[in-house]
């Protein structure tokens, strides 16, 4: 059985190759910008800076990662959920904020950034912040602006564009409230770079280091286990609050990032661009005809670097546990945040059990994305 596909990039010899610049707009273009540890971290920073307390209410997507409403819960906010439309844009049409509303977090999902003109209006309307959450959008243009310009604040998630361990950013145009952080320390510095060389190692990103490396990393950690097998199937059972929060461990969110997340963060950019948007247009060939499935939109826009290649699939629960057993790079968000309420046309909630976020990210190859077309083609094939 092949290795199980790298979900985040991982770092190889090539991420030192390319151009410098993307030719895209990205996140860490705004004037102001801090590091930090992960993108809940930043998310966290964000409700801080606003002057979040227990008692505001915050604004948040129906379809999410737990992720990003744990911080803004950790803040102690209360976390008031809103529909999406089709295009995953808020529907704010009717939506009455709760006195004490001080920010409405709008996600720009898939790294398919869009235009947040109308949340950018509605917010102006309102007094109440604008968080644009660039997780999966670290670069690209939103409609008239550059992505993480329509926000008071943009929070943005370096793992899943940069191969660091951990990273997160906090943006702005305009200057940030200073935020006290502990450093990473000796250790955290070491594990920042034990971690990148296991991680590349394993998956063979190292060459003439692979074989010493994963010798030593056998020596530390013993015989690789095999991954369960049938975990992938179980039904997802529902959380309680704690459950969600502890799941989503935050106990780093006021730490600096170590100092290698600054560097890889820096890396050549034209091929982290160039290969999100090859592999997206693969998975978007691969998936165009299947009988069951399309991608949830059409083409890919000029000006993005793709995060995943969402597909919309009428029956995916046999599919996606089939991906999952076989160490597909593929993702679904269909752990909710308790309490989510439901809402009548919300787009969010339908895609939370339809949609496959198919990753796409530099470090996969085209082998791993055409072995997970086909396995698409099987388990769709009636
Ligand atoms: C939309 C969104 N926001 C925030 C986060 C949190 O990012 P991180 O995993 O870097 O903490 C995620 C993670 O998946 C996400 O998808």
């Amino acid at each position: 059985m092949p290795p199980r596909q790298p979900t985040r990039p991982t770092f190889g010899w090539d991420n030192l190759t390319g151009g410098h610049e993307a030719g895209l707009p990205a996140v860490d273009d705004l004037p102001h910008t801090r590091l930090l540890t992960s993108g809940r971290a930043a998310l966290f920073a964000a409700m801080q800076a606003l002057g979040v307390q227990p008692g505001d209410t915050v604004l948040a997507p129906s379809y999410h990662c737990p992720t990003l409403v744990a911080p803004l819960r950790a803040a102690g906010a209360t976390v008031q959920f809103y529909p999406l439309d089709a295009e995953g844009l808020p529907q704010l049409d009717g939506l009455t904020p709760a006195p004490g509303t001080r920010a409405l977090v709008v996600a720009q999902l898939f790294g398919l950034p869009r235009s947040l003109a109308a949340a950018r209006a509605w917010c102006d309307a309102h007094g109440v912040a604008l968080v644009e959450d660039c997780a999966h959008s670290f670069f690209g243009q939103a409609g008239e602006r550059p992505v993480g310009h329509w926000g008071d604040l943009a929070t943005a998630s370096l793992s899943k564009f940069f191969p660091v361990s951990e990273g997160g950013l906090l943006a702005s145009a305009n200057a940030l409230p200073a935020q006290p952080l502990r450093a990473a320390g000796a250790k955290g510095q070491l594990k920042a770079w034990v971690d990148l060389l296991e991680r590349s190692s394993e998956q063979g990103r190292l060459t003439g280091l692979n074989t010493p490396l994963r010798a030593l990393f056998r020596m530390k950690n013993g015989p690789p286990r095999p991954p369960a097998s049938g975990v992938a199937s179980q039904p997802l059972r529902p959380m309680t609050e704690p459950e969600a929060m502890a799941d989503c461990d935050l106990a780093r969110s006021e730490q600096a990032p170590p100092a290698l997340t600054r560097w890889l963060s820096r890396l050549p950019r034209e091929r982290i661009v160039a290969r999100r948007r090859a592999h997206f247009a693969q998975l978007h060939r691969l998936t165009a005809s299947l009988p069951g499935a399309h991608p949830l939109f059409g083409a890919l826009p000029e000006r993005a670097a793709p995060y995943v290649m969402p597909l919309w699939v009428d029956r995916p629960e046999p599919v996606y546990a089939a991906l999952r057993e076989a160490g597909c790079a593929v993702f679904r968000w269909d752990r909710v945040w308790p309490g989510t309420p439901t809402f009548d046309g919300d787009h969010g909630a339908l895609w939370r059990n339809h949609v496959l976020q198919l990753l796409c990210h530099q470090d996969l190859t085209e082998a791993q994305i055409a072995h997970t077309g086909a396995l698409l083609a099987q388990h769709l094939t009636p």
